[in-house]
């Protein structure tokens, strides 16, 4: 199974790029489905399907086409209820705060429901073998990262706080529960949370394998967008996923001459110049501004025809170069992690455990260092061209 990723800002057409890939998927055979991961959905619209006779329902994919399937997906009702439970919990334990600053600040980034509901459905597709092709519509950028982190987040729960403060309270609770700021959580949230956590075990794995997922970063040809989509690049890579192509979509069409747009023509051709050669060697898809809203199947087939007008095979793999990589060069170790657009200032590094955390702004990512690296720690960093080097010292 394939899965294809479309991030960006809110509004370039991230659902009109993946509703028009899934007809042409589907139209070359292949079983697919688009589900969209952004609460604000529209992929429904998208399809011009009367709202309805799909809004409001729940998870079920629904077939728009032959092969082709759309769901939206919305919270379940019985995670909601894990989730409640979950995070009162957690809440208690941040008022009660035995535990560290740190510990608080990892466990407030605890993400959202609809990326943990998707990604259920992504590893249970992958084992069902229901669909070739998996079309991940995404909300923007900020939240789309928070799904590719959540495998991580999870899994950095699970064996940092869960295990030691269930065995905690395994021996406490019959005292605590006397004494004790707030209500003690039962046995049965953790085992909530165990049965969530293996629920998408393994999901992490599938989104860092480039054979399997890749990202694809849709944009326009202005300033500001531009701006975000190489933050978006830097934010996936360091989540080890692969990037590999950018769509540029709503182009001023060579046939407006208008004078009105003569500014923006040559301002779209200028930021797009500076799109090609930013995200060079990877593929740069150039869509037009169309004469009207993207809507129905029809105007999806054209959209897609555009899109890929060579011929080409949206779910063909083209890049599996990974963002991160773990080298020995002689007597050195090494953590090398591919960073476009990022200034060695905007870097942040230290250990912890047996990880290496890597803070670029406000994103923070915990790696796993091979066995070999575990006990050793970041001794210098530096750029070359695009890859930060991380020397590991015993
Ligand atoms: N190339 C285009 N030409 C004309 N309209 C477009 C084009 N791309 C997207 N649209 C329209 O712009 C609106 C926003 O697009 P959408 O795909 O929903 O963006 P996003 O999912 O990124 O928020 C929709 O009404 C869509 O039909
Ligand atoms: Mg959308």
């Amino acid at each position: 199974m394939r899965i294809l990723l479309f991030s960006g800002k809110g509004g370039v057409g991230k659902t009109s790029v993946a509703a028009a890939t899934g007809v042409k998927l589907a139209e070359r055979g292949y079983r697919t489905l688009v589900m969209s991961v952004d609460p604000a959905h529209s992929l429904a619209d998208s399809f011009d399907l009367p709202g309805d006779l799909f809004h409001g329902r729940t998870g079920e994919p629904m077939a728009v086409a032959d092969r082709l399937s759309i769901q939206e997906v919305n919270i379940q009702r019985e995670i909601k209820v894990h989730w409640d439970a979950i995070s009162s919990y957690i809440t208690s334990l941040l008022r009660t705060s035995g535990i560290s600053a740190v510990e608080a600040e990892e466990m407030a980034i605890f993400p959202g429901m609809e990326e943990l509901s998707a990604l259920m459905y992504v590893t249970q597709y992958r084992r069902t073998q229901q669909f070739d092709v998996v079309i991940l519509d995404c909300a923007p950028t900020a939240e789309s990262l928070r799904f590719v982190s959540l495998p991580t987040t999870l899994d950095w729960y699970m064996k940092h706080v869960f295990s030691f403060e269930r065995k905690l309270l395994r021996a406490i609770r019959p005292i605590a529960n006397r004494v004790a700021p707030v209500e003690m959580p039962k046995d049965e949230y953790f085992q909530n949370i165990a049965d969530l956590f293996g629920k998408i075990e393994g999901v992490d794995k599938l989104l860092e394998d480039a054979n399997i997922t890749s990202v694809r970063l849709v944009t326009n040809a202005e300033k500001m967008v531009l701006r975000e989509t190489q933050r978006a690049f830097v934010y996936f890579s360091l989540h080890g996923l692969t990037v590999d192509q950018v769509i540029v979509n709503r182009l001023f069409p060579a046939e407006v001459h208008d004078e009105f747009f003569s500014d923006w023509r040559a301002l779209q051709q200028k930021t797009l110049a500076e799109i090609e050669a930013y995200f060079s060697p990877i593929a740069v898809s150039k869509v037009p501004l169309f004469r009207h809203e993207v809507l129905g199947l029809d105007r999806l087939r054209e959209f897609a025809s555009v899109l890929y007008s060579s011929g080409e095979d949206p779910a063909a793999v083209t890049r599996t170069e990974r963002p991160y990589s773990f080298v020995r060069e002689g007597e050195q170790y090494q953590v090398r992690l591919r960073m476009p657009f990022t200034e060695k200032r905007e870097i942040g590094l230290f250990k912890k455990n047996d990880e290496l955390v890597v803070e670029v702004g406000t994103l923070r990512r915990h790696i796993g260092l091979p066995t070999t690296m575990a006990a050793m720690h970041p001794s210098k960093a530096r750029m070359e061209h695009d890859v930060l080097v991380v020397e590991m010292r015993s």
